[in-house]
C-alpha cells in the first residue's frame, strides 16, 4: 500500500524494514491531543482565509472532537501502516469526516511544523509538572530547615571537616539550587511560548493562513519569526533537556549526602522505613534507594541532554529526518523525574537527623582555627600571621590529641602573644556560627531570614 500522505509520486510503498525504521508512533502518540488541538486551531484559520465553509468548519470540528474522545477512550489507536502520530490522525479524521472534507485539512501545513508545534506544547506543559514537582522537594527542604533551626552541623570542603554551620543553612544551600531550577523552566517557557505552525515545510504558507491566530489559539505567545527556523530549530529541546539534568544533577548532590549521612559511619540521619528498601540476604539492611535511584538518574538525564546535542550537530537546515530522535530523549528526561520527584520530597520531608551527633562532630577536626585566626584579626593582627598562629594551635592540639578549647592559657600565649585567655569567646560551635552574621551566612538570624525569603519565593514561583 503506497502512504496515504504522500503516494503520488510513489509506485510502490516501503518496504516492511523501512516502514519499520521510520515508524514513530509507539513513542510520538504522546503528542496526540496536542496534535487534534493544532488541527482545530488550522481548521479555523482555513476558514478564515476562506478556504473552508462555516459548515465545512463545523463539520471539520466535529469530527476533530469525535477523533479525540476515541483516542482518550483508546478506540482509535495507531496502526503500523501509520508513520507517524500526525499520519494516524489523519487517517483518523478521513475516517471520521469522509474524505472530501477530512483532506482538506492538510492544506498550507507540513508536519515539519506540526511536529515541531506539538513538541513544544507538549514540553511547555511537561515543565508545568516538573516544576511543581521539584517546589515539592523545595517545600520539604525547607520544612526541615524549619523544624531544625538550632541544629548544627560540621560544614564540609573537601568532604573534610571545615566550619561548623547551621543544618538548616546546608539544606537551604540545596534548596536555593533547585529553585533557580524552577526559575530557568518559568524563563525557558519565554523562548519556548512561540508557536511554528504556519511555517509550513520550511517555506511558509501561501495560502493566507494567519499564524498568529493559530498561535493564540494554542496558548502561544505569538508566532515564530522564521519559518526556517521554526522547523529546523531544536534548541527549546536542548535547553530544557539541560535543565531536566540540571534538576538530576541537583537532585544527585542532596542523594550523595543522604547516603553518606545514613551509614553507620556518619549516623547523621535514618531514612523513614517508607522510603528505604532491605536486603533479600542481609536482614539488617536498610538502603537508601531512592537516593542511588535519584544519582543514577542523573546519569541517564545527562545521557539525554548529550544525545540530543549530538543529534543536532552539523545538521543543515530546514527540516532533517534526524530531528524525529529529539522526542523519546525529552519524554524520557521528564517520565523519569516524573517518578523520581514525588519519591524524592517524600524521602527528604521524612528524613530524621541526629542533631545530638550532628552537634557533636561539629567542633571536630578542628573547625573553629579559622575563628582564632580571624578573632586575632580583629584585634589587630595581619591575617597571614593569625592564620599561622592559627595553624599552630591545629598543631599543638593534634600533637596532644585534645580540640583547640582544651589548650591552656600558657600554650596560647606561647605561640603568640596576641592569643589572650580572651579567644575562648570564639572556641565554641555556637559562638563561631553567631560571628558569621552578614548576609547569606550561616548565622541562626540570617538563616531565618534567609528561609522566610525562600519560602515566598517559592509560593510565586
Ligand atoms: N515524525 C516526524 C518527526 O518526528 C515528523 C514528520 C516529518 N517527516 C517528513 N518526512 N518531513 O520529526
Amino acid at each position: 500500500k503506497v502512504s496515504s500522505l504522500w503516494g503520488g509520486r510513489f509506485a510502490s510503498g516501503p518496504a516492511e524494514a523501512m516502514a519499520r525504521l521510520s515508524l514513530s508512533t509507539h513513542f510520538d502518540w504522546r503528542l496526540a491531543p496536542y496534535d487534534i488541538a493544532g488541527s482545530r486551531a488550522h481548521a479555523r484559520v482555513l476558514k478564515s482565509a476562506g478556504l473552508l465553509t462555516d459548515e465545512e468548519l463545523s463539520g471539520m470540528i466535529k469530527a476533530l472532537d469525535e477523533l479525540e474522545a476515541d483516542v482518550a477512550s483508546g478506540e482509535f489507536t495507531p496502526v503500523l501502516e501509520d508513520e507517524d502520530v500526525h499520519t494516524a490522525l489523519e487517517r483518523g479524521l478521513i475516517d471520521r469526516a469522509g474524505p472530501e472534507l477530512g483532506g482538506k485539512l492538510r492544506a498550507g501545513r507540513s508536519r515539519n511544523d506540526q511536529v515541531a508545534t506539538l513538541f513544544r506544547m507538549w514540553l511547555r506543559d511537561a515543565a508545568r509538572r516538573v516544576s511543581a514537582g521539584v517546589l515539592d522537594v523545595v517545600d520539604a527542604l525547607a520544612a526541615q530547615s524549619a523544624t531544625h533551626m538550632g541544629a548544627v552541623m560540621p560544614g564540609r570542603t573537601h568532604l573534610q571537616s571545615a566550619q561548623p554551620v547551621l543544618l538548616a543553612h546546608h539544606l537551604l544551600a540545596h534548596a536555593q539550587s533547585l529553585l533557580r531550577d524552577v526559575d530557568r523552566l518559568r524563563d525557558w517557557d519565554k523562548r519556548a511560548a512561540l508557536s511554528p505552525y504556519g511555517s509550513g515545510a520550511l517555506a511558509g504558507s501561501s495560502l493566507g493562513l494567519d499564524p498568529a491566530a493559530v498561535a493564540a489559539d494554542l496558548g502561544f505567545d505569538g508566532p515564530v519569526e522564521n519559518s526556517i527556523d521554526g522547523t529546523a530549530s531544536r534548541d527549546f529541546a536542548a535547553e530544557i533537556a539541560f535543565v531536566l539534568s540540571m534538576i538530576g544533577v541537583n537532585l544527585s548532590r542532596i542523594a550523595e549526602e543522604v547516603i553518606i549521612w545514613t551509614t553507620a559511619e556518619f549516623r547523621f540521619a535514618v531514612l523513614d522505613d517508607a522510603w528505604a528498601t532491605g536486603s533479600s540476604i542481609m536482614p539488617q539492611k536498610k538502603n537508601p534507594d531512592v537516593a542511588e535511584l535519584a544519582r543514577g538518574k542523573s546519569g541517564r538525564l545527562i545521557g539525554n541532554l548529550t544525545g540530543l546535542l549530538a543529534t543536532l550537530k552539523a545538521q543543515p537546515l530546514a527540516y532533517n529526518r534526524d530531528l524525529q530522535e529529539d522526542k523519546e530523549p525529552l519524554f524520557d528526561s521528564v517520565e523519569q523525574l516524573e517518578l523520581l520527584l514525588p519519591a524524592f520530597a517524600g524521602m527528604v520531608a521524612t528524613l530524621r537527623f541526629d542533631t545530638d551527633r550532628m552537634a557533636a562532630l561539629a567542633p571536630a577536626g578542628f573547625t573553629l582555627a579559622t575563628d582564632i585566626a580571624e578573632w586575632l584579626v580583629r584585634q589587630g593582627v595581619p591575617f597571614r600571621v593569625a592564620h599561622e598562629a592559627a595553624g599552630s594551635c591545629v598543631r599543638a592540639a593534634e600533637s596532644r590529641g585534645v580540640g583547640l578549647e582544651d589548650l591552656s592559657d600558657e600554650e596560647f600565649a606561647g605561640i603568640s602573644p596576641a592569643l589572650t585567655p580572651d579567644v575562648r569567646t570564639v572556641l565554641t560551635v555556637e559562638g563561631s556560627i553567631a560571628s558569621r552574621n552578614a548576609h547569606g551566612g550561616t548565622a541562626p538570624d540570617r538563616v531565618s531570614e534567609q528561609l522566610d525569603r525562600l519560602v515566598a519565593r517559592a509560593r510565586t514561583a
